[in-house]
């Protein structure tokens, strides 16, 4: 990581600003310490008593943790509860009228939603999935923009305990088809398209080719007319249009209580070998920590006014845009569009006109946006802001300072949460009226997460040594199975070296005072602009062009993103050179974005007449990362088969 050397020298301190401390649900290191004392000495009496106070249960739980099969742990198991309910409807009697919403276009334009309004929509959507047959248990995919509808769309879902997986409306329709074909989905929900930055995103036209390319349990889908522009062709028999499947339908709809242990959602993300694994998540235990974290770390009260600019497409987006946020009963923000358009100040005025008092974007926007000067944002008044969050990569001290002092005016906590599509919910952030942080730490483990470091055996590592970031002991949010494949799932989260441990795929490191500091991932996993990608991924999507040999992905550090994905490539026949090299990096990455999304895109391609490689015949990645960055490398190549491959990479 690029950023280790910076990171391995921070020690400025910036403890709890007092003012907020004095306001906190957690406003001192006493009343965190008397939670991680009672998580310690009683587990799940601790989270038998959070479960409680924060969820509405149809059916209380009697057992709290069931290890019988483990790594397939079981959460409150006898409970029953319906999380669209624990997100809606509870707050109903007190709340109807409350804005539960605040939806801003791509062009500016508003819509607010209450409370009542989201039950109403969600209601006549979930009547509008059971006139089409969807029940309990069925799955649904949800490729969407980043409009509310997404979230009416989850929670539809939710009502009659049908499992949705939402694709990124990022990725391309190869991707979609495969997502859809793993969940076997019955029904797609998708919309005509989004407007980003100005442009028009179209959506429907990849679920057509994606279905047109093989998704055989597909029977129907919904598309919402958010262009409206008749762009979008319709299939007869196969395709209803969101407005006609809700209009007649009514304001309520019974919801279905399910089990705790119910699926409330797959995701798909990337690992380090094979497809994307479908993330699978509960309804009960998932929603205990969503709602907890967004209490805890965001310190979200009744008269906040919260953004996370997340895509719903990401787990960030369903614990802290529909899930969390919702069941802890505040208004929020929704934001279609992109940071930069129409200028680069639309955070700020974002925040300034909807009085934004809790803020959570990734560090690859603070990056962006900093690059354009304090300025822009001193233009806007900031001051609702009380609270700042980062999450989804490391955050480096200087971008982490930035964000304190131009954003938050020195007076605003950041929050800088680890956790990932797995944990379902933040696992190492600071509690802001609690714990002091650190640029570029995510501070401390929450309450009840049993965070350590350790060696590949499973032994604990003192303090300032890199070692396996895992979780000692199962938490309630955490993912339960790789949808259709317990044994990928065992295997990547819960190898037998690590006694049981919860192996994240993060390295870190704790310093004096028992701080993480994340370094990055141990496997083949790129973080770019805070999206993971794997590399194994976007090799398979490169030699499935005709023209390519074999390919080799690797992450170089970049300004912005983090990362950047660098591909070395091997083409069938001669090696690409000047104009020819140039119109097939043009191909290549077209070819990508096609595949995988335009997220996935190499920043940067070499060809070479091989690549390197020991005289067993792997790749020596480590090599490759070299090149990428411009250094030469160094020290004992002998075991390469073909040594002056190198000189011909690095010439590029
Ligand atoms: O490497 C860590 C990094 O993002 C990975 C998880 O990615 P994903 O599942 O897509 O979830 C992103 C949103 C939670 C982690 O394994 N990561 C996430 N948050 C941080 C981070 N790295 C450093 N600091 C963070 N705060």
């Amino acid at each position: 990581m690029h950023n280790l050397e910076s990171i391995l020298t921070e020690n400025r301190v910036f403890p709890p600003n007092p003012d907020f401390a004095a306001k906190a649900r957690i406003g001192s290191r006493a009343a965190y310490d008397a939670l991680v004392a009672e998580a310690t000495s009683d587990y799940e009496g601790f989270w038998a008593r959070q479960a409680r106070e924060w969820l509405t249960w149809d059916q209380p739980f009697q057992t709290v943790l069931d290890e019988s099969k483990a790594p397939h742990y079981r959460w409150f198991g006898d409970g029953k509860l319906n999380a669209s309910v624990n997100c809606i409807d509870r707050h109903l009697p007190a709340k109807a009228k409350k804005t539960a919403i605040i939806a801003e276009a791509d062009d500016g334009s508003v819509r607010t939603i209450s409370y009542q309004q989201l039950h109403d929509q969600v209601a006549q959507m979930a009547n509008g999935l059971k006139s089409l047959g969807i029940t309990k248990g069925d799955r649904v995919i949800i490729y969407l923009p980043m409009i509310p509808e997404a979230s009416v769309a989850m929670l539809a879902c939710a009502r009659i305990g049908a499992i949705h997986s939402v694709v990124f409306g990022g990725f391309s329709a190869e991707a979609l088809r495969d997502r859809i074909n793993d969940t076997g989905a019955k029904l797609v929900i998708t919309a005509d398209g989004g407007m980003r930055g100005g442009r028009a995103v179209p959506l429907k036209t990849a679920v057509d080719k994606a279905i047109e390319h093989g998704c055989p349990s597909v029977e129907r889908v919904v598309m919402l007319e958010r262009l409206g522009n008749d762009s979008a062709t319709i299939v007869d028999g196969r395709d209803v249009l969101w407005s006609q499947l809700t209009a007649d339908q009514p304001t309520t709809c019974e919801p279905v209580s399910v089990e705790s242990e119910h699926p409330l959602f797959l995701l798909y993300t990337s690992g380090s070998t094979g497809k994307p694994k479908g993330v699978q998540h509960s309804t009960g235990g998932y929603l205990l920590n969503a709602i907890l974290t967004n209490a805890w770390v965001f310190d979200l009260k009744d008269d906040d006014v919260y953004w996370c600019t997340a895509d719903v497409g990401w787990i960030t987006g369903h614990s802290y845009v529909t899930y969390g946020p919702l069941a802890l009963g505040v208004t929020q923000v929704i934001f279609e569009g992109v940071p930069s358009y129409p200028d680069g100040g639309r955070f700020w005025r974002m925040v300034q006109d909807h009085k934004v008092s809790v803020f959570y974007t990734a560090p690859t926007a603070i990056r962006a946006l900093m690059k354009l000067g304090d300025e822009v944002p001193k233009q806007y008044d900031l001051s609702s802001l009380r609270l700042l969050g980062t999450v989804g990569e490391p955050i480096n001290p200087e971008a982490w300072m930035w964000y304190h002092r131009v954003i938050g005016g020195e007076r605003c906590p950041i929050a800088d949460t680890w956790w990932q599509t797995e944990t379902g919910a933040h696992m190492i952030a600071p509690l802001p009226g609690a714990i002091p942080t650190k640029p570029g730490s995510c501070t401390l483990p929450l309450p009840g997460i049993m965070a350590d470091i350790v060696d590949d055996d499973g032994a604990p590592i003192g303090p300032n040594q890199g070692g396996n970031l895992v979780i000692k002991r199962p938490w309630p949010s955490m993912i339960r199975t790789v949808w259709g494949d317990d044994a990928r799932f065992q295997r990547s989260y819960f190898p037998e070296t690590l006694k049981g441990y919860y192996l994240a795929g993060d390295s870190a490191r704790r310093d004096d005072d028992g701080y993480f500091w994340i370094m990055g991932r141990i496997d083949d996993v790129l973080n770019v602009s805070g999206h993971r990608l794997g590399t194994m991924e976007i090799e398979s999507a490169l030699v499935a062009h005709p023209a390519v040999a074999e390919a080799a992905v690797v992450g170089r550090p970049h300004d912005i993103k983090g990362e950047a994905v660098v591909a070395f490539v091997v083409c069938k026949g001669e090696r690409p050179q000047g104009a020819d090299a140039e119109a097939m990096i043009k191909t290549l990455r077209d070819w990508v974005a096609e595949q995988i999304g335009p997220i996935a895109k190499p920043d940067e391609i070499r060809f070479g007449d091989n690549l390197p490689k020991t005289r067993s015949g792997k790749i020596m990645r480590r090599l490759l990362r070299g090149i990428a960055k411009g250094e030469l490398p160094q020290g004992d190549v002998s075991t390469l088969e073909n040594p002056a491959i190198l000189e011909q990479l690095m010439g590029q």
